[in-house]
């Protein structure tokens, strides 16, 4: 007997931007582990590309191809793949649902701009387009919040306060397009190790606020106050892990960066600049320097996790 059509589309491909978070406050750890963060997200033009095409029923696999690729798992721990599931256990008939995932990176792996939960978002939202699941914006944001920290903010885009361990996320008043210099370290950073290093270094810390000149920055459009305005509470723990960033951060401030800082847990560091020519300018220089892999030139706030086709 012939099997019947799937209900929807053969494939949906999502683009799904990287995050850097112009703020990143963090507090003592909480009885779960986590840390209480008071964070400011942008969504950069720097995406990641997720297709899901129809498997056999309760069949989940994933390929990946593109930056860093070697680098990430194919098993049930991937982001994907985990948010695969989860739609289809709380939202499906999940035994006549599977799905066959491919991931093209360009956000590069344990950067600290948030791939893996770029990818985890890009799922939610191609699963359901795949298998036509009807799931309120609500609903898909609770399941956003149970894969992981960042993965929301990847569905929403845009500039948005998060807090909570970072899940909470709620759109900042933002004028302005920003220009920035990505630039990838050599060696992936591991979030939960520059967490536990910040534990070391801060047995004091206190519960964290957004810095008010960051907000004030962002609602003038004012990209100089903003350099200024800039700050990383990992930061410290990630140049300790990785010293040689220090060196690649004052390199992009002697060439005239606005501000510059290393974004999330690291080891990326991004450099804010004024323009599209001086972002060309600071990322031939930071090529030159080889105190980096790869400079890459991105603009932000752009929108979040989107259907393309
Ligand atoms: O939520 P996510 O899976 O992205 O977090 C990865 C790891 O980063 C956690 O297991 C934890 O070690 C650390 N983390 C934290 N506090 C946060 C977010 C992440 O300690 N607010």
């Amino acid at each position: 007997m012939a099997s019947p059509l799937p209900p929807s589309p053969v494939g949906v491909r999502v683009r799904v931007p990287a995050k850097i978070n112009l703020a990143l406050k963090v507090g003592p750890p909480r009885p779960d582990g986590f840390h209480p963060l008071a964070t400011v997200y942008q969504a950069v033009s720097l995406y990641d590309e997720v297709h899901a095409a129809w498997a056999d029923p309760e069949e989940f696999e994933v390929e990946v191809t593109g930056e860093g690729a070697d680098l990430v798992p194919l098993d049930d721990s991937n982001l994907a793949i985990r948010a695969a599931r989860l739609l289809a256990r709380t939202h499906g008939a999940h035994d006549s649902l599977g799905v066959s995932l491919s991931i093209k990176k360009s956000i590069p792996v344990a950067g600290g701009l948030a791939g893996g939960s770029a990818n985890g978002a890009a799922a939610l939202l191609a699963c359901a387009a795949l298998w036509d699941i009807d799931v309120s914006a609500e609903n898909l944001r609770a399941l956003a919040e149970e894969l992981g920290s960042d993965v929301p903010f990847a569905l929403m885009g845009g500039t948005a306060v998060g807090s909570g361990r970072g899940e909470e996320v709620a759109p900042a008043l933002a004028r302005g397009t920003y220009h920035w210099v990505l630039a990838f370290g050599h060696h992936g950073l591991s979030t939960p190790d520059v967490y536990r290093r910040f534990d070391e270094l801060n047995p004091d810390a206190v519960q964290p606020e957004i810095p008010p000149a960051l907000m004030n920055a962002l609602r003038g459009g004012d990209a100089r106050q903003l350099g200024a305005a800039l700050s990383n509470d990992l930061q410290p723990a990630a140049l300790q892990l990785q010293p040689r960033l220090r060196l690649l951060l004052e390199a992009g401030l002697e060439y005239g960066a606005l501000g510059a800082l290393v974004s999330g847990s690291g080891p990326t560091c991004a450099f804010l600049v004024d323009s599209e020519s001086d972002a060309v300018d600071l990322s031939v220089a930071l090529s030159a320097e080889g105190l980096c892999r790869t400079v890459r030139r991105a603009t932000g706030p752009v929108v979040g996790a989107r259907v393309i086709g």
